[in-house]
């Protein structure tokens, strides 16, 4: 077999990366066989369009919310612009209008994002998909060198916990959302097709955060003995099985925001009448 130098500094300097030294010097980039490739491909597909929706969506400040029944989009929620539907305003008017484009729940998105962006699951889709590094297990990824996330910007992920924090306030107000979505016709309560989906996305979305990795940790980390601490190691037993789901988690809010959003879109937009199941 040819002796090839895959990987590492050309100037030789740096000792990282997949040619760097002690590293078996193959010549080929992988040795599998098998369609290695699907899997980042699928993922780059799916998160591509996803973001194409939710750009598309938050831009377009159009069909966020039914008044009737009081569905609020997740993407414009909470909505504190002057520009918002007065009876969306439940939080009060924080901003004057904004101008066209911005997206109206601008204030908790960039926590949203920074959220998923610095989500362990996410780093491990993205570090794959976008930037190869590396694309599969035991596929040489194309770059030079290797610092993984000890410098700037990727030790930034480091504030995933923070974003946590920030994450558990938006899932409360996601929720003060679906409380506020059992509402009727005339006023009073009522459920529709519009308050079951909204609730299985809250529900989702609060599994999906109680199943983060910093959760898992705030609850059960840093403790000697367990046997000291009974309500946290129950606590951390049930968050643990989660812990186990957290990328199905992570896809399946994925989709359920998409949902939720597309149905109170269609809804307001009058494409399709809300199912009403009471009032
Ligand atoms: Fe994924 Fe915290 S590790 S949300």
């Amino acid at each position: 077999m040819t002796q090839t130098h895959l990987g590492g500094d050309s100037s030789g300097s740096s000792p990282s990366g997949v040619g760097a030294p002690g590293r078996a010097r193959i010549a080929a980039r992988t040795l599998r066989t098998d369609r290695w490739w699907v899997e980042p491909a699928v993922t780059f597909t799916l998160l591509v369009a996803w973001l194409l929706y939710a750009l598309i969506r938050t831009a377009s400040q159009r069909y966020y919310f039914v008044e009737e029944y009081h569905y609020l989009s997740p993407f414009s929620s909470p909505c504190l612009s002057a520009s918002c539907v007065p009876a969306a305003r439940d939080f009060g008017t924080w901003f004057g209008e904004f101008p066209p484009f911005v997206p109206l729940g601008l204030l908790v998105l960039p926590f949203l994002l920074g959220f998923r962006l610095t989500c362990y699951y996410y780093r491990k889709a993205y570090y794959r998909s976008f930037w190869l590094s590396p694309p599969a297990c035991a596929v040489a990824e194309p770059h030079g060198a290797y610092t993984g996330e000890t410098r700037f910007p990727l030790i930034l992920q480091n504030a995933h916990r923070y974003f946590f924090y920030a994450a558990i306030v938006v899932s409360l107000i996601n929720t003060y959302d679906v409380i506020r979505a059992f509402h009727g016709k005339d006023g009073g309560f009522g459920i529709g097709l519009g308050t079951l989906i909204m609730l299985v996305n809250v529900v989702f979305l609060w599994a999906y955060t109680a199943s983060c990795h910093s959760c898992r940790h705030l609850i059960g980390g840093r403790l000697r003995h367990f046997s000291k601490h009974p309500t946290r190691y129950w606590l951390w037993t049930q968050v643990s099985k989660l812990n186990t789901r957290h990328m199905q988690l992570a896809w399946t809010t994925l989709g359920t925001l998409m949902v939720t959003d597309a149905y109170i879109a269609l809804v307001s937009a009058g494409v399709i009448t809300d199912l009403r199941l009471v009032n």
